[in-house]
């Protein structure tokens, strides 16, 4: 049963009309005019709409051009004419109807356009799904990454422990996600947890479960993540941060295969993959004494480094790409980057990655407003606040004039990348030889 309006000034046509698909279980609201349907449609949202387009209140095609984006429409025409067909069609409607209407080709033409609306509904909601499965798409053709992906390929099935190591924003967790639905145990839940942000106490009843009374308010058994992921995937991002007590606990999981919820005497199977991420280095921690040596080789046996964005600046270009037509589909843009934004995006250094590189587009795209391209002026690195490193200020005691503010640019450049020349030029944006020049203009060493 569908909800219907019949928008049709002829009082008996509608009548029969509504009385006919009323008859065939659709709830039907019959209006004589543009007005009165107006206010129906202030309130409720048929499923279909029956509209003539000789109403006295309202040139009909105006109206289909209205509300054909929202609703399928049917329209009425007074006699067959190809040109009115065509001009329905072209304002949005669904299909056309000549009077006087036979009944039976009305039924038809409703089942038909209610179908087909059905379907591209489906159509959409596939799409979205689609979409969302894309959100975990890794974007970039460089060497570096193509390496990551064959190593993701080599691991997913073998079902071992696995280590995702990489800088802050690189794409761990996608990389995580990527091992489990490559895998055997795609089909089975993959459950994260975060090492960093949960308590103690709360961790371990949170990974393992608890009994019933293991603690004041435990007031009955909860299954742990350990248990939820059962034949699939748990991923613990930021295993550096566990602390070391229960370091041991997840050793144990590791090495036995089994666990106890918190309170309880029985060991229980576990049968999860686990798959860990840090963007400390655990190699060092655990000389350092603040990382079990023993978890740390458990679970070093294979590790996933995901290089930083700086050493495949190729992919950049494609990463923007992908972010101008994939971030907020609210935004509803196509906007393209102009060769020396691009051109910045690529030399500048990413000390929050992907990550950044992600903000830095999005902040881009609202900045520009209504302009079709990405222009320098839209770009703010997130020199503040985050990384102070990033920010340059040059301060005088005096109105400096332009020879000393390059010098104290130059020295300042050449301080913050450690005199590392290339990087100095591809900040200014000359070349090489250019900034020698610039250095032995102003005395600066060149080595
Ligand atoms: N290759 C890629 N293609 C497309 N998007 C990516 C890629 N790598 C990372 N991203 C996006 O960048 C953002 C950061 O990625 P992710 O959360 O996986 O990083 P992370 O390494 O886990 O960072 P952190 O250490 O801060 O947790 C996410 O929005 C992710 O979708
Ligand atoms: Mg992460």
């Amino acid at each position: 049963m569908k909800d219907i309006l019949i928008i049709e000034d002829d009082r008996t046509l509608n009548h029969l009309m509504a009385r006919h698909l009323q008859k065939l279980g659709h709830s039907v609201k019959s209006a004589l005019d543009w007005a009165s349907a107006k206010e129906y449609l202030a309130a409720s949202e048929p499923a279909l709409i029956l509209l003539d387009c000789l109403l006295p209140d309202m040139d009909g095609y105006k109206i289909i051009s209205e509300i054909a984006h929202q609703y399928p429409v049917i329209v009425l025409t007074a006699y067959a004419s190809v040109q009115n067909a065509v001009r329905a069609i072209k304002a949005g409607a669904a299909e056309y109807l000549t009077k006087p209407v036979n009944l039976d080709e009305l039924e038809l033409m409703v089942k038909r356009t209610l179908d087909t609306d059905t379907l591209r509904r489906e159509h959409e909601w596939y799409q979205r799904q689609i979409q969302a499965m894309g959100k975990n798409a890794m974007i970039g053709r460089s060497r570096a990454l193509a390496e990551v992906h064959a190593l993701i390929d080599a691991v997913a099935a073998a079902d071992i422990t696995v280590l995702i190591e990489g800088e802050s924003g690189v794409g761990k967790e996608l990389v995580a996600r990527q091992i489990h639905q490559r895998s055997a145990r795609a089909d089975r839940n993959l459950l994260e947890i975060d090492c960093s942000t949960l308590h103690h106490a709360l961790f371990e009843s949170e990974l393992f479960g608890h009994e019933r009374g293991a603690f004041t308010g435990a007031d009955r058994r909860k299954p742990g993540l350990v248990e939820g992921a059962e034949g699939g995937t748990l991923f613990l991002d930021e295993i550096g941060e566990l602390d070391i007590a229960l370091q041991a606990k997840l050793l144990r999981v590791l090495e036995t295969g089994q666990f106890r919820r918190l309170g309880g005497t029985k060991d229980l199977r576990a049968n999860v993959r686990i798959v860990a991420a840090t963007n400390r280095s655990l190699a060092q921690m655990s000389r350092d004494n603040q990382f079990r040596q023993d978890l740390y080789f458990r679970l070093s046996s294979f590790v996933i480094r995901v290089p930083p964005l700086r050493e495949r600046r190729e992919d950049i270009a494609e990463l923007v790409e992908y972010f101008l037509h994939h971030l907020d589909i609210r935004l509803q843009v196509n906007k393209t980057i102009s060769a020396a934004a691009l051109k910045q995006l690529v030399a500048y250094d990413w000390p929050g990655n992907i990550r950044e590189l992600r903000n830095v587009v999005e902040r881009a795209m609202i900045l520009s407003g209504n302009k079709a391209e990405i222009r320098p002026e839209h770009l703010a690195f997130a020199a503040s606040g985050h990384n102070p490193a990033a920010i340059t200020s040059l301060t005088f005691d005096h109105d400096p004039n332009l020879d000393e503010i390059e010098r104290m640019y130059l020295e300042k450049m050449l301080d913050k990348h450690s005199g590392h020349r290339a990087h100095v030029a591809k900040v200014l944006g000359v070349s090489e030889r250019n900034l020698y020049r610039l250095l032995h203009k102003h005395g600066l060493p060149k080595h």
